[in-house]
């Protein structure tokens, strides 16, 4: 991997359109489950990811405060959507779409692990979120999650938006990119 100071010269890795990339955690977060577009885009193998705890993707341009609202939603057994950057093995990197859900056991119904469904995300998308989670990230660094986490909601109460309003807008999550991730979810009870 990469360090920290040799991500500046990282590239972007194109995405398709079309193909998911697609992971399942336990209930910690640890990887149980990745299909073949998940390995080819992150360089590792599934020998290296199963067993791994999800963070061995994540991009150190990400905010803390993402992570944390997203753990929050699924504790409580509720599906976010986020626009997330990741970090592959060779240190480049890829935005992509998530939707991110809980999964439960087929009898007993108790939760049993979550489900990350990807796409690439649209450039508008992209565009917007690079000086937003740059704001929060700096702020972290400065004052902590919980001052990140102020400035994330004056951001939306500016906007007149609640986080899955803004980020189903930004990620333009109707028609068929919503039937994309409804139909993967299905695939995956
Ligand atoms: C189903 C599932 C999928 C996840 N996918 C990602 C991901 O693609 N990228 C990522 O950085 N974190 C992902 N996470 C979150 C990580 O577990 C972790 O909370 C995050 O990377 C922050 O790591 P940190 O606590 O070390 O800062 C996922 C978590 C779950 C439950």
């Amino acid at each position: 991997m990469k360090k920290q100071q040799d991500l500046q010269n990282s590239k972007e890795i194109k995405l398709s359109d079309i193909k998911p990339i697609l992971s399942r955690t336990d209930l910690k977060g640890t990887i149980k489950y990745c299909n073949k577009y998940f390995q080819e885009i992150s360089g590792y193998s599934e020998n290296e990811l199963i067993g791994a705890p999800h963070n061995i993707i994540r991009h150190p341009d990400m905010p803390k405060v993402i992570f944390k609202l997203m753990w929050e939603r699924l504790k409580q057994q509720q599906d976010i959507l986020a626009v997330v950057k990741n970090l592959s093995k060779s240190g480049d990197y890829y935005w992509v779409t998530t939707l991110f859900e809980t999964k439960y056991h087929p009898f007993t119904k108790a939760p049993e692990g979550y489900l990350a469904l990807r796409k690439a995300a649209p450039k508008k998308a992209v565009e917007a979120v690079i000086p937003l989670y740059q704001k929060l990230v700096e702020i972290e660094n400065n004052e902590g999650v919980s001052a990140s986490e102020d400035y994330l909601y004056n951001f939306l109460r500016e906007q007149n938006k609640d986080y899955d309003t803004y980020m189903k807008d930004l990620v333009n999550y109707k028609g068929f990119i919503a039937k994309f991730f409804e139909g993967m979810s299905k695939m995956f009870t």
